[in-house]
Order: C-alpha cells, then structure tokens, then sequence
C-alpha cells in the first residue's frame, strides 16, 4: 500500500552532505497494539504515556553518492559497528523509500546510543526507529522549500510506524494515540497524534518506575506475537475491546478518575498477556517476579489509599505508574518491597515526557 500523501514533491534543491542529531523516548501504551494488518495497520487503536528518560540519542551523517540502485549505510551503537543492526535498518529502508526518494543518493553513517542499558529488557525500537525517522526527515527538509512543523512530525511518525508499529507513538508527548478511533478527531492507523482532548492534572507528571525483571531477550518477538493474532480464537473481541477501553479513557483522563485508570490499565496489561498464552504456539514472556511484584502492588495498595498501578509490555519487566505526589511514598515501598524480585536490583525511574527533540 503506497499512501500519496506522504510522497514528497520532486526535490527542488541540493545538498553534499552533512549530519542531523535527535533524540527520542520510549512510550508505555496504557491501551495496547497487540495485532496488525499488512503493512503496519494496527488492528485496534491504542493509546501511551511518552516517557522521558529511557530515550536514543542518533545522529545520521549523510554524503552524496552515486545511486547505484542500492542502499550504502553503516550502523554503530556506543561507538561500536553493528552490523547485526543493519538488516532491520534495510527493511526499513526499503519500506520508506516511496516517501524517502533520497535514500540511494547518499550514504549514511547512523550512530546511536541508548540512555538505559543496552539488554535492560526495555525496547529500543521504538525510541530508536523514531530518533531515526526524526534524523531522515531532517535530511529531507534541506531538500524541498518549506515543511510545517505539523507536516515534518505527522510524516516522521508515519515513517516510525513502518519500522516499528509503537515507534509512530514516541515522537510527542504526553499521551499519543495511534489507529482510528471514531471518538478521537484526527486519530489515524498512519501515525500517532498528540492526545487532542482534556487531561486532569492528577495525570501531569505521572511516574513511571520500570522494574527490571528479566534482563535477556524476549524468547518471542513483538513481529512473531503480532502474527499470532491472526486467526486467534479471541481476536475479534479483544479488538472490540480496545476500542472501547480507549472510548473509557477519555472520561478517566478528563475527570481524573484514577481508580478507572487503575482498573483499565492493569487489565490491558493482562490481556495482553492473556492473548500470548492463548494463541497457538502459546507463550509466556511473565516470570514468576512479574506475578510477586504485581501481587505486591496489590497488597500495598488494599493496605494504603495509594493509587499506584502496574502495567507491562511485551516481556517481563514492570512498569509502576503512580502520581507525582506519591513518588517519595512509593519509591520507598519500591525500595523496601520491589527491588527484590528484580535482575540485580535494577529499575529505572522515568516520568512522562513531551517527546523528541533535536540537538
Ligand atoms: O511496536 P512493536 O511491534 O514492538 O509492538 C509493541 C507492542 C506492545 O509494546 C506490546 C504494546 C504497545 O502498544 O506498545
């Protein structure tokens, strides 16, 4: 599928070379993509925190080339070569080159780093693929008269979801929305839009505290779970589902209804994972620390008014979500309580951010 509108006019001007640097957070859905269509079209719409921290800084040095009809690139994560990254990279290439027509001309040298530990578990593609998109998009402006802001973001975010699906949902902040949603105005499965409608200020500067539980890779790729939806005995109504969770969280953003928010967060994060141990082959990415931790939480919040939630991803690791004004609170019972179950202690404390910028 080649969607027109995001196919540049003829370039109208030149350039030799030069190098574009952007930086670009990771985001934890609060209701999950779990399923997509051909092409990246997620099959239900989702809705996530943009975090602050857990981000990739890339830079992208570009140089004329003769175009030899293939691509020239070279990758390198903390100033080491990768080229075991470069696959995923060319899968990319090839899949935005309708909307990239330079991509030949040049050659790259892609350098990126993380600011969470390279196998933390914690997914770098969406920060990655985004930061990436950020830098060929700013290649790009140098190469046609004018570009709104809106236009360079809305096309970046485009180009993301063709290398990562969640990667669509990183490039602003706080709250993005990716997929159609008959609520949402502007709500695409093209790319993410910055959350048009009224939040309470209890969600301002919501924490997230990722507690690292399993620090190896994932036993089944995101690309391989998606799959697994299709034809999946639950599929149909857990699509429904996610449309009318996010229908629901537009009144818990907008009243500030945090127990709504406890009880629609944590149940996306077990469907999810109730969808992977129900497809066929069958997986499990939980540990038993996930289920203690999540057993914690319960405890500490039954015994408490706390309104701190879990949620997860695809893997092991927690994300615990509470208000600002239970941070020093809950990460004293983090520390007291959580930290136990986790791979050599580690966690990351992260806040929800406002998105990708350029250096
Ligand atoms: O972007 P992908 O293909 O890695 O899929 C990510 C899916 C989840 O993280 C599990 C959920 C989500 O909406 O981010």
């Amino acid at each position: 599928m080649i969607v027109p509108d995001f196919i540049p006019q003829p370039y109208s001007k030149s350039i030799a070379k030069g190098s574009f640097t952007w930086s670009s957070p990771s985001n934890i859905a609060l209701v999950k993509y779990w399923g997509k269509k051909q092409d990246q079209i997620p099959e239900n719409p989702s809705i996530s925190f943009t975090l602050n921290n857990c981000k990739t800084t890339t830079t992208v040095h570009f140089s004329k080339k003769e175009n030899d009809g293939d691509y020239s690139f070279e990758v390198f994560l903390d100033g080491e070569k990768k080229d075991d990254f470069k696959p995923k990279i060319k899968t990319f290439f090839k899949r935005v080159e309708a909307y990239l027509p330079f991509l030949k001309d040049y050659h790259f040298k892609i350098e990126t780093e993380n600011t969470f530990p390279h196998s933390s578990g914690i997914a770098s593609s969406a920060s990655g693929m985004s930061a990436l998109a950020l830098c060929l998009m700013s290649i790009e402006k140098e190469l046609i008269e004018s570009v709104s802001e809106e236009n360079f973001i809305q096309k970046a975010s485009f180009l993301a979801r063709l290398g990562s699906g969640s990667a669509c949902r990183s490039l602003e902040g706080d709250l993005v929305v990716w997929g159609k949603h008959d609520k949402i105005k502007g709500s695409s499965d093209l790319f993410g839009l910055k959350y048009p409608y009224e939040v309470h200020q209890d969600f301002e500067n919501y924490e997230d505290t990722i507690l690292l539980v399993d620090k190896g890779e994932k036993q089944v790729s995101s690309t391989v779970g998606h799959n697994l939806m299709h034809g999946h005995p639950f599929a149909v109504e857990r699509f429904k589902q996610a449309n009318k969770n996010l229908s629901e969280m537009i009144a818990i953003l907008k009243e500030g209804n945090l127990d709504g928010f406890i009880a629609l967060v944590e149940s996306e994060a077990l469907t999810l994972h109730s969808m992977m141990m129900t497809s066929m082959p069958y997986f499990i990415l939980m540990k038993p620390n996930t289920l203690e931790i999540i057993n914690k939480i319960w405890a500490y919040r039954k015994s408490s008014d706390s309104k701190v939630c879990f949620t997860l991803d695809a893997g092991a690791n927690v994300h615990v979500l509470y208000p600002a004004r239970e941070k020093d609170a809950v990460l004293e019972f983090i520390k007291d309580e959580l930290v136990a179950y986790c791979q050599n202690g580690q966690y990351i404390n992260d806040i929800i951010g406002f998105g990708a910028k350029q250096s």
